[in-house]
């Protein structure tokens, strides 16, 4: 079975063909960096326009790549949410309506499930069940997962998400957009610990994250009368030394809770450099293991969805007959459920 996957939530335009028999295909992505880069941040309105620019051009280099036709897709997964709802109406628009036109079966797929299950396509994938830690710009979780759509909630953060804290900070220290790998970027010129800025919730003794006073610490830091700028870069990397401690220390708590020694990370904040050395070393240490996505689905992508959606079609889940454009802007995790089949 072919599935075209097509992700529309936020700022990127990705659109892919997964196999179930041969694997991916191809993938093909558009960032709007260069478009929100002057506002400082991603403006939804603009964002919907761009998808809508974007999505037949990349459906139709993506289908060339994977020398395919319109009539050789079998089933279409879209990003349904969460996620800006005009970005995502765009995508969920554009694939209903593929699959009206060619009467196959349109699917609605959760982001999150999408970037949890994208460590799945690399060539070592880990194998079920594992503790996820999501880390992206919107969401901040730990997850005990069983199996596709068994999700149990183990914590998440009580205010910004990790990669929210990245980009706020990123644009308090006037650095530009997106702030997350520019802040990683000049972390690494500096030294951590010649500021001292809080470990949030560290001892909390749950599960859960909290960022938002990370930031508020660094503007007290730059606000001060004696602020030397030259300062900037050991700032920078002891702002990401906080967050890489308190994810590492919560990760591993997650994993010693549910006994398992598999930790999955997904979600652009994944692509941080420390957080990944940090967690690899604490992991080889316990006998445990640390999966990743490959490099380039770690971020926001068309493949995880076209995956994704592959996964749960071929265990047989039902797909509604009727065409209707599902959107769920704000869509819990843990709400999701196994793979339904069709009742008889
Ligand atoms: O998963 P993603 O592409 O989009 C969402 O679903 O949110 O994640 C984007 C987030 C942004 O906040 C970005 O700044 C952050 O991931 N990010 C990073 C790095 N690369 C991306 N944060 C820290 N270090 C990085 N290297
Ligand atoms: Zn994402």
């Amino acid at each position: 079975m072919k599935v075209l996957g097509i992700e529309s939530s936020c700022d990127e335009t990705g659109v892919a063909v997964y196999d179930t028999e041969a694997g991916l295909l191809a993938h093909c992505l558009h960032s709007q960096i260069d478009l929100h880069a002057a506002y400082g941040g991603v403006v939804p309105e603009l964002a919907s326009r761009d998808h809508i620019r974007r999505l037949p051009v990349l459906m139709k280099q993506v289908l060339a790549q994977a020398g395919l036709e319109n009539r050789d897709v079998d089933a279409v997964a879209y990003t349904s949410g969460p996620g800006l709802a005009g970005a995502l109406l765009v995508g969920a628009s554009v694939a209903e309506s593929f699959a009206l036109a060619r009467g196959i079966p349109a699917l609605p797929v959760h982001h999150l499930e999408g970037h949890l299950l994208s460590p799945l396509l690399s060539a070592d994938p880990p194998q079920f069940p594992f503790v996820a830690l999501l880390v992206s710009g919107g969401h901040t979780q730990l997850m005990r997962v069983r199996g596709v759509g068994d999700y149990a909630l183990l914590g998440e953060s009580v205010d910004d998400a990790a990669g929210e804290a990245f980009d706020k900070t990123a644009k308090l220290l006037g650095l530009g957009y997106p702030g997350g790998p520019q802040l990683a970027r000049l972390a690494g010129q500096g030294v951590a610990g010649r500021f001292r800025l809080p470990r949030p919730m560290l001892h909390s003794g749950d599960l859960d994250f909290s960022f938002s006073g990370l930031k508020t610490a660094v503007l007290n830091v730059v606000s001060a009368p004696d602020w030397d700028p030259a300062g900037m870069a050991d700032l920078a990397a002891e702002f990401q030394q906080a967050v890489v401690e308190v994810l590492c220390a919560k990760a591993l708590a997650a994993l010693k809770k549910t006994g398992l020694k598999t930790l999955v990370v997904a979600g652009g904040v994944g692509a941080n450099l420390h957080l990944r050395q940090t967690l690899d070393a604490a992991l080889q240490q316990r006998g445990g293991r640390v999966h990743y996505p490959e490099p380039a689905l770690c971020t926001d992508n068309g493949a995880m969805i076209a995956f994704a959606g592959a996964m749960r079609l071929g265990a047989g889940e039902a797909v509604s007959g009727e065409p209707s454009v599902r959107i769920r802007p704000r869509w819990p995790l843990a709400e999701l459920k196994p793979p339904q089949a069709a009742v008889a």
